[in-house]
C-alpha cells in the first residue's frame, strides 16, 4: 500500500512534559505511515514515558545520555542526526525550546540538535503563563526566524489546570506536519470523498453477491490525496486493507449504505469512485439462512438495480463537487466506453483500464490508464497502483487551479 513516510527516517527527541504520552501514538502513525523512527528521550522525558514504550513502538533502540558508552559507540550523537530526514520534538518543553534558542548542548538531545543541519519541527508543550512569557515568546522568535518549523500549541485546558494556549497539538495534527514537511501539498484546505472496495449484497445472512475488487487502488488514491493536503473520507466495502493513516475511514457493505456515507460526507471539492458497486442487489435479504432441500429446484434470487452512486455525485446542483472522478474497468472498447460513461454520468474524468485476463489489474500492484475528459484522451504507460495515484492527485491539483484561474480571468474581465 501506499505510504506517505517510505524511505523516511524521522528523529523523535522526547522531552520533559505530561504530553510525552501522546508522542507515543506520534511513534505509532508514523510507523503505519511507513517512515522509521529513532527516539531521544532526555532526563525530564522519563519521568513521563519508559524508554521500553519508546522503543517497543518505534522497535528501535532508545538513546537517553550524551556521555553513555553504550550509546554513543552504538549510534554517536553525531551520527543520529545524520541519519535523520527529519527531527521532531514533541513534546517541546519551555526549557528545549530555551536550549535550542541558545545553542545549549549540555545533554544527548540538546548535542543533537546543535551538532544537527536537518530540519526541525517543534511540538511545544507547556503551562500556557510558561508559553506566553516573553523568554518564551523570544525563543520561539529565535526558533521560527531560523527556520524551525513548530506544530502547535494548541488551546485548551492544559495538564495543570489551566486553560489556554501551551496544550500540545494532538498526534495526528503533528503527523499531517510531519506529512507537509515531505510532500507538496495543492490541495490544502479541501475535502475529498474516494469510494473504493466492492460492495457485498446480502441474499441471507451468510451469502452476498460481491465481486474480486481489492480496494488497492482507491487507498492509494486517498493515501495521495491526503499526502496532497486533502482532508479525506474513504468510505470503502469490505476489503482486506489496512486503513490508510491520516485518513478518516467509513466501512460499508452494500451499494446503498456506500451512498449514504457520501451523502452524509458532502460538501467536498473532490470526489473520486473507485468502488467496484455492484450494478444488482436481491430484492430482498432473507432474514434465514436459505436451506438446501434435496431434489429442490435451486431457488431463484430476483434483482433490484443499485443506486448509482457516481451518477448521483456528479449530479448537477449546489452539493456538486468541484471535480469528479469515476473508474471504468473494460473488457474491450476501453475508451468508447469510457467516453460513453463520462457523458452519461456527468463526470469530469474516467480514469479508464482494460481488465482483460492478460493485463492481470484485480488484486495486482500495477495498472495501466487511460485519463479521459471531455477534451481529451492520455494513456499511462503500465505503473504502480500508487504512482497512479499520486499522478492522478497532481492532474486533479492542476485542474483546480485551471479553475481558479479562469474565474480570476473571468471576474478581471
Ligand atoms: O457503470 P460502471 O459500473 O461501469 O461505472 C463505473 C464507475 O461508476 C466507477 O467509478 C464506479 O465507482 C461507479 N459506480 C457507482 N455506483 C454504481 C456503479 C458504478 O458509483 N452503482
Amino acid at each position: 500500500m501506499i505510504q506517505p513516510l517510505e524511505n523516511k527516517n524521522i528523529l523523535l527527541i522526547v522531552s520533559g512534559g505530561i504530553a510525552a504520552y501522546k508522542s507515543l501514538e506520534l511513534i505509532r502513525l508514523i510507523k503505519k505511515g511507513g517512515g522509521q523512527v529513532r527516539c531521544i528521550l532526555t532526563q525530564g522525558g522519563s519521568q513521563f514515558v519508559t524508554p521500553l514504550s519508546l522503543a517497543t513502538l518505534s522497535e528501535n533502540p532508545v538513546y537517553t545520555d550524551l556521555f553513555s558508552l553504550k550509546d554513543e559507540t552504538e549510534m554517536g550523537h553525531i551520527r543520529l542526526s545524520r541519519e535523520a530526514d527529519l527531527i521532531v520534538v514533541a513534546p517541546a518543553s519551555a526549557d528545549i525550546i530555551a536550549k535550542m534558542a541558545h545553542g545549549m548542548a549540555g545533554d544527548l538531545a540538546t548535542a543533537t540538535l546543535l551538532a544537527s543541519d536537518k530540519p526541525i519541527i517543534a511540538a511545544p508543550a507547556m503551562n500556557p503563563q510558561m508559553w506566553e512569557h516573553e523568554a518564551t515568546q523570544s525563543n520561539i522568535r529565535t526558533l521560527t526566524e531560523r527556520g524551525i518549523t513548530l506544530a502547535g500549541p494548541g488551546c485548551g485546558d492544559t495538564a495543570c489546570g489551566e486553560t489556554g494556549m501551551g496544550r500540545m497539538s494532538e498526534p495526528e495534527e503533528i503527523f499531517s506536519t510531519i506529512i507537509a514537511h515531505f510532500h507538496e501539498q495543492p490541495l490544502k484546505g479541501l475535502k475529498a470523498l474516494v469510494t473504493a472496495g466492492p460492495t457485498f449484497e446480502p441474499i441471507d445472512p451468510v451469502r452476498f453477491i460481491g465481486n474480486r475488487s481489492s480496494g488497492k487502488q482507491g487507498y492509494a488514491i486517498a493515501t495521495a490525496l491526503y499526502e496532497a493536503g486533502a482532508e479525506v473520507t474513504l468510505i470503502s466495502g469490505p476489503t482486506a486493507l489496512q486503513n490508510p493513516v491520516g485518513v478518516r475511514v467509513v466501512r460499508v457493505e452494500t451499494a446503498e449504505e456506500m451512498l449514504n456515507a457520501c451523502i452524509s460526507a458532502l460538501p467536498v471539492q473532490i470526489a473520486l469512485c473507485a468502488a467496484a458497486v455492484s450494478d444488482w442487489a436481491p430484492q430482498e435479504a432473507k432474514t434465514a439462512k436459505i436451506k438446501k432441500r434435496r431434489n429442490q429446484t435451486p431457488p431463484a434470487i430476483a434483482l433490484k438495480e443499485n443506486p448509482d452512486i457516481l451518477a448521483r455525485l456528479a449530479k448537477d446542483g449546489p452539493n456538486r463537487p468541484d471535480i469528479v472522478v469515476g473508474f471504468a474497468a473494460e473488457t474491450e472498447n476501453v475508451l468508447e466506453n469510457a467516453r460513453e460513461k463520462l457523458a452519461r454520468k456527468n463526470c469530469d474524468f474516467i480514469v479508464a483500464n482494460e481488465i482483460s485476463p492478460a493485463e492481470k489489474v484485480f488484486g495486482a500492484d500495477e495498472n495501466r490508464v487511460h485519463l479521459i475528459s471531455a477534451h481529451e484522451s492520455e494513456e499511462w504507460p503500465r505503473a504502480g497502483k500508487k504512482i497512479i495515484a499520486r499522478k492522478l492527485v497532481r492532474r486533479i491539483a492542476q485542474m483546480l487551479n485551471d479553475f481558479d484561474n479562469a474565474a480570476k480571468v473571468e471576474a478581471a474581465e
